[in-house]
């Protein structure tokens, strides 16, 4: 089975003092957690959509998917982690709860701030998942990227042409990723941010899907300006 996995557990700090998370607030007219259901709605595959989201927020997010999308059963809202793993933890364990978590289980595990999205790299990121058990979706970098390690002089510039700018969706197979997550130490759970990490580090292989250029992630109050425009565009 396949489900649609969507990460609005944040508070969006970066957004600078807004009367609520950078998820639910309007863009193009809708809210932009909706635009970006909206993306997973269309596709068949998903046997359902888990959305997860602050928990002092779920009441609020069930409205909206009501009133937008008018659907109860493809679609359930529950309480996001404390951290972005821990929310994609919670998403494995309703599916373990409500279904069986087997080998073939897969999650398509998108930012819910990132709502340009396409058909094209949901469907992508199924094929990938279902075929290699692990894909994450990146652009070729475009700016030369300076490591440092102390935020004063630059420790290395890595070849660019091997270098890629991570966005979402993130897809696994879903008992694979919950066994090697709960392997980590409390430590190394700190530090890996990012899921498809984990695989890495144990040495897993991770298929790279081609995103697009406007596969923002809305995250600072500049990210809405833009957002707004590219809304326009696809009207
Ligand atoms: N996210 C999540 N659960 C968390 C933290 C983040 O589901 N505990 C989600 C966010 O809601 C967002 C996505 O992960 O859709 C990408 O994270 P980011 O842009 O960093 O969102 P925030 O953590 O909300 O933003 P900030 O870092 O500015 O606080």
């Amino acid at each position: 089975m396949i489900f649609g996995v969507i990460l609005a557990g944040g508070i969006g700090s970066r957004m600078g003092n807004v009367e609520k998370p950078k998820q639910f607030l309007t863009v193009g007219e809708k809210p932009i957690i909706i635009h970006t259901i909206e993306k997973f709605y269309v596709n068949d595959s998903f046997e359902k959509l888990i959305v997860l989201c602050p928990a002092q927020w779920v009441s609020h997010t069930k409205n909206l998917v009501k009133k937008y999308l008018k659907d109860e059963d493809r679609i359930v809202v529950i309480e996001g982690g404390s951290t972005r793993n821990e929310t994609i933890m919670n998403s494995i364990r309703y599916i373990e709860e409500n279904y069986t978590l087997d080998d073939d289980t897969i999650i398509v595990t998108h930012d819910s701030v990132r709502p340009f999205v396409t058909y094209r790299i949901i469907e992508d990121n199924i094929r990938y998942a279902l075929e290699y058990g692990a894909c994450d979706t990146v652009i070729p970098a475009t700016d030369t990227i300076v490591e440092s390690d102390d935020s004063n002089i630059i420790a290395s510039v890595p070849d660019r042409s091997k270098m890629y700018q991570g966005q979402t969706p993130q897809s696994f197979k879903a008992k694979k990723l919950k066994d090697m997550y709960n392997a980590l130490t409390e430590e190394e759970k700190e530090i890996l941010t990012d899921a498809a990490k984990i695989f890495v580090i144990k040495g897993e292989p991770v298929y790279l899907v081609e995103g697009e250029v406007f596969n923002i992630k809305i995250t600072y109050p500049y990210d809405l300006r833009v957002a707004e425009t590219l809304i326009e565009g696809d009207k």
